[in-house]
């Protein structure tokens, strides 16, 4: 096993900052996901701890010991991407066999090492197979024998599964997933779907920019986003531009423009502030009647569309504004359609409120 620190890790190109003080410890055995959009520094970062790059300034340390002026090949990490770029003209034996050979170990070394690792990653019986002809998730146990046949400790995998279809990709994940942990492995992995990160991580880093926006389990970063950004990306909401009218100990109110107002929960701000509020699609609740409590705002059915094994309805707020709803499909449970009016509630609890942001609101949510 082994662990990475790195400590104010920059990087520029040209005048692009691609990576701007990066501070991060990856512990032993542990699975971390890098998830940020494209141009993010994602794939800088990883080259950075494979030693292929060098950080202008900033350090890296793997297990302890400062690397910046070690070769990648000592570094105990293998940098994969693409599936992994097999050797496609080598059979799996040689494939796997293919550190040691480099590193002229003697055969009866390569032979018994290579054997050990084939079977520890069951492929025993595929040893003369070339690449083509094994599964997907096959390809992936060479790649990762490949790799630890070299020595590696830690997996440096730079979006993994890019080029393969969806449902492959599911499968593939949680495979690989398990074979890191199975091996004892520490595994940085890279990418920009919000959905695979928060599957298969232990921790998930979200980088924006070249800076790290927020650090946490899948669990805290979904359920307590520290900015819009985050809330947008992984997962997604309803956001809405509102100005603070009234504070008490329990929340605030916030008023959204065509006389709409929300209750939230408690925040740190003054009257006068102009916030965003932001609402889970989830949490969006819709009724044939009034319900106690706050928030409740009458709405029309604008759409209706099913997402795996729930509905999203799109609902026309009295002001003009849309909202979300995300409703889990269920045995009896009735579908709205197109035009029917309803009450929308969320608890203020659920309303997250950020300060609005200086860029504007669509900088934060678009391009994502
Ligand atoms: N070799 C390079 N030369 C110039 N600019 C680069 C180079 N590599 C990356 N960049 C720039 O650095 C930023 C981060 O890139 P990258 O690490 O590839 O992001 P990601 O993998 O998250 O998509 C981008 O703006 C990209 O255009
Ligand atoms: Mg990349």
């Amino acid at each position: 096993m082994a662990n990475v620190r790195l400590i104010n890790v920059t990087k520029r190109f040209g005048r692009i900052l691609a990576l701007d003080r990066i501070n991060l410890s990856v512990r032993d055995g542990e699975y971390l996901c890098i998830l940020g959009p494209t141009g993010a520094g994602k794939t800088t970062l990883l080259r950075i701890i494979a030693g292929l790059l060098e950080p202008d300034e900033g350090e890296v340390y793997i297990d302890g010991k400062r690397v910046n002026d070690v070769p990648p090949e000592e570094r105990s990490a293998a940098y994969m991407f693409q599936n992994f770029a097999l050797f496609p003209h080598m059979t799996v034996w040689q494939n796997v066999s293919f550190g040691p050979v480099v590193k002229e170990w003697s055969p009866e070394r390569i032979r018994n090492v290579t054997s050990e690792i084939l079977e520890m990653v069951r492929l025993s019986e595929r040893g003369d197979a070339y690449p083509h002809e094994l599964s997907g998730g096959m390809q992936q146990r060479v790649a990762l024998a490949r790799a630890i046949a070299a020595g590696a400790k830690i997996l440096l995998l730079d979006e993994p599964f890019g080029a393969l279809d969806a449902r492959l990709r599911v499968n593939l994940r949680t495979q690989l997933r398990s074979l890191v942990k199975e091996q004892g492995l520490t595994a940085i992995h890279v990418t920009h779907d919000q959905e695979e990160a928060l599957m298969v991580a232990d921790r998930i880093v979200i980088l924006r920019e070249g800076r790290i926006e927020q650090i946490g389990s899948p669990q805290e970063i979904y359920t307590n986003p520290k900015s819009i950004f985050v809330m947008s990306f992984v997962g997604g909401a309803n956001f809405f531009d509102g100005v603070i009218s009234h504070i008490d100990r329990l929340g605030s109110t916030v008023d959204l423009r065509g006389g709409l107002r929300i209750r939230t929960r408690s925040i740190n701000g003054r009257v006068g502030d102009r916030v965003v509020i932001a609402i889970r699609r989830e949490n969006v609740h819709l009724r044939k009647s009034r319900m106690k409590g706050f928030n409740n705002l009458i709405g029309e059915i604008a759409d209706v569309m099913f997402v795996g094994g729930s509905i999203e309805y799109v609902v026309r707020l009295e002001n003009g504004m849309s909202i979300m709803s995300r409703i889990l499909l269920e045995g009896k449970g009735e579908i709205l359609k197109r035009g029917d009016v309803v009450i929308v509630s969320f608890h203020p609890r659920d309303c997250h409120v950020f300060p609005y942001p200086k860029r504007g609101l669509l900088k934060e949510i678009e391009a994502i």
